[in-house]
């Protein structure tokens, strides 16, 4: 099986977990890409979803599931996103397409985290994934330099604004022991607005397609 045919498997997996009458949140990337072609099939049972990124609200419109503000959304029963890495702990690094921060804000307001990944996103050690930062444009060379201070290796990701009109470092170099102190100590940093470390809220279920099928894993 291709990548793309594991990431399938995992993005309709997830249909299961999407409850009738709800709002569901939605992440970003290709294999929340095929997750939300799966959520068009039940677009009439569902009441929308709300959305990670103008990238996955514009493939949500398309697709007619009606899309809402997260302002508007008191409860979130599940959210489905993909992972760039993912450790036995269910901690993952996320942001390769750079929406980390919306990610992150509507992961926090879900019951249940569901990672939908193919196998090649396990790993024992986070951080051979380079992990993006979304950062204040004036703050860049500031955080770089208290990224070395840290280990990194840090890398302008080039010709890239995120949805919230910041930019992205790719901090290369690091193994991640210990991955929700790191997580503390760069969210603290004044310039940062998010680091792509999902670690103090990880995901709560991982469905992880392998060639033998989709495995699924719960904390
Ligand atoms: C986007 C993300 C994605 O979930 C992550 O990059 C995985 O992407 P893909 O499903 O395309 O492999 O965090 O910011």
């Amino acid at each position: 099986m291709t990548q793309d045919e594991l990431k399938k498997a995992v993005g309709w997996a997830a249909l299961k977990y999407v409850q009738p009458g709800t709002v569901v949140g939605v992440g970003t990337g290709s294999t929340a890409a095929h997750f939300i072609d799966a959520l068009a099939t039940m677009k009439h049972q569902i009441e929308g979803a709300v959305s990670s990124s103008e990238a996955s609200t514009l493939k949500l419109k398309a697709l007619g599931i009606p899309v809402f503000d997260l302002n508007e959304i008191d409860d979130l029963s599940i959210y489905v996103d993909g992972a760039d890495e993912i450790n036995p702990q269910m901690q993952m690094i996320k942001g390769g397409g750079a929406a980390l921060t919306r990610e992150k804000i509507v992961a926090a307001v879900a019951h249940k985290f569901i990672c939908i990944a193919d196998a090649s996103k396990e790993v024992d050690v986070l951080g051979r994934f380079p992990l993006p930062v979304e950062v204040i444009p004036m703050a860049r060379a500031y955080v770089g330099r208290e990224l070395v201070k840290l280990g990194g290796l840090p890398e302008y990701r080039q010709h890239v604004v995120t949805d919230n009109g910041n930019i992205i470092l790719d901090v290369h170099n690091l193994r991640i022991l210990d991955p929700i102190a790191l997580e503390r100590t760069i969210n603290a940093l004044p310039g940062v607005v998010t680091v792509g470390l999902f670690a103090t809220r990880g995901a709560d279920i991982a469905l992880i397609g392998t060639p033998d099928g989709v495995k699924t894993i719960e904390k």
